[in-house]
Order: C-alpha cells, then sequence, then structure tokens
C-alpha cells in the first residue's frame, strides 16, 4: 500500500462513506439543511486526500449513488476528461464538493426562447457549489483527469419532476437519466480510446 493508500489515516482527518452519509443524514434535518449540508460537505472536501482514500480509485467517469431516500440523495460522480452535460435542473437544492480535477459550470435561466446564459463558475479541489431549488446548469471536465466530487441533493434525485435542454436548439424536455448515462458511456468510450493511442 502507498502511504496514501484506501485506510489510511491521513495526518489525523480520515473518513468513510457511512460517515460522509451519516452526516448529511444529520444534516438535512436541520432547520436550514441547505446550510447545514454546505457546512458539512466544506469540512469533508478540506480534506480531500482523506475524500479520496474512502472513495477509493476511480477507473471510469460515472454516477454512484451513496445514499438515496425521498428528501436526500448523496452521490459521488466522476466526470470523465473532456466530458460535457447538457443544461438541466435538479427541482431540489445540490451541494456539490470537490476534492480533485476540474467542474467548469455554466448557469442558465429561462428564457422565452430556451435559455440565457447567466455566468458561470470553475471548481477545483477543496471548492464547494451549492444551487438553489431552480437553478439550470451544464457542467464539463476541460481537463486530461477525472473531475471528482461529492455531490448532495435535498431530495430524490432520481425520481423528481425535472428538465434538460437540447445542447444545440435549448429546447427543454423531461430529464432523462439513461441519455445522461450513455453520454457517461460514450466519454468513457472516447477516453479510453485516446489513451489507448497515447
Ligand atoms: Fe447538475
Amino acid at each position: 500500500m502507498t502511504p496514501d493508500g484506501p485506510g489510511r489515516n491521513l495526518g489525523g482527518v480520515s473518513i468513510t462513506v457511512d460517515d460522509i452519509v451519516e452526516r448529511c443524514r444529520t444534516a438535512i434535518g436541520e432547520h436550514t439543511p441547505q446550510l447545514a449540508i454546505r457546512d458539512v460537505v466544506a469540512e469533508i472536501v478540506h480534506a480531500p486526500g482523506a475524500l479520496a482514500a474512502a472513495i477509493g480509485p476511480i477507473t471510469e467517469g460515472g454516477i454512484r449513488p451513496l445514499h438515496r431516500s425521498p428528501e436526500l440523495t448523496v452521490l459521488h460522480i466522476a466526470w470523465t476528461p473532456g466530458m460535457q452535460l447538457n443544461p438541466h435542473d435538479h427541482g431540489m437544492f445540490a451541494v456539490v464538493g470537490m476534492y480533485g480535477g476540474q467542474e467548469d459550470n455554466s448557469y442558465y435561466r429561462r428564457a422565452p426562447r430556451g435559455l440565457e446564459a447567466t455566468g458561470g463558475r470553475s471548481l477545483v479541489a477543496g471548492d464547494v457549489l451549492v444551487l438553489g431549488q431552480d437553478a439550470i446548469h451544464a457542467v464539463a471536465n476541460p481537463k486530461r483527469e477525472y473531475a471528482v466530487a461529492i455531490h448532495v441533493y435535498g431530495g430524490d434525485f432520481f425520481d423528481a419532476q425535472r428538465s434538460e435542454w437540447d445542447d444545440e436548439t435549448s429546447e427543454e424536455r423531461p430529464r432523462d437519466i439513461e441519455g445522461t448515462m450513455r453520454r457517461f458511456a460514450a466519454a468513457n468510450a472516447a477516453w479510453a480510446a485516446q489513451q489507448d493511442r497515447s
């Protein structure tokens, strides 16, 4: 095992996936759950090495559910190098805590014809992003490494009424989670092919 390998106590800071979920479950019951979750996620990503050890090695991009209930979803998401995800909303608050790589967020609001861009923010390790219930964003990984983060949602991420918007026409349609999974598969295949060539 390397000095930074799984299970090592990094300078007194160690955490498990169960700890992460338990702390989020406590926070979601507080009076201001969005702020409480933000504080928990900020503390967790303050020790990115310990979080990386708890999650383990990343071998491909994807969504790994750590906890799912009607009021709380905790996901580990790894964006594949070069991956882009079209604009979408969540229908609930979301807190993203990065611990490696870079995630570029573009923000939008509804416009008479599709969407209007309203800015963006790049996240790197240690950064925390809070998205309100009505937020619309698109995500891209511009780097040649995985962008890894804990994503915490104030509801059932997989069961909510949500929208997404077409990359090209900005036409609104119901969120297609299977389509998102196909994007991960395509991005993973493209990245693997690039690795084979280099
Ligand atoms: Fe999102």
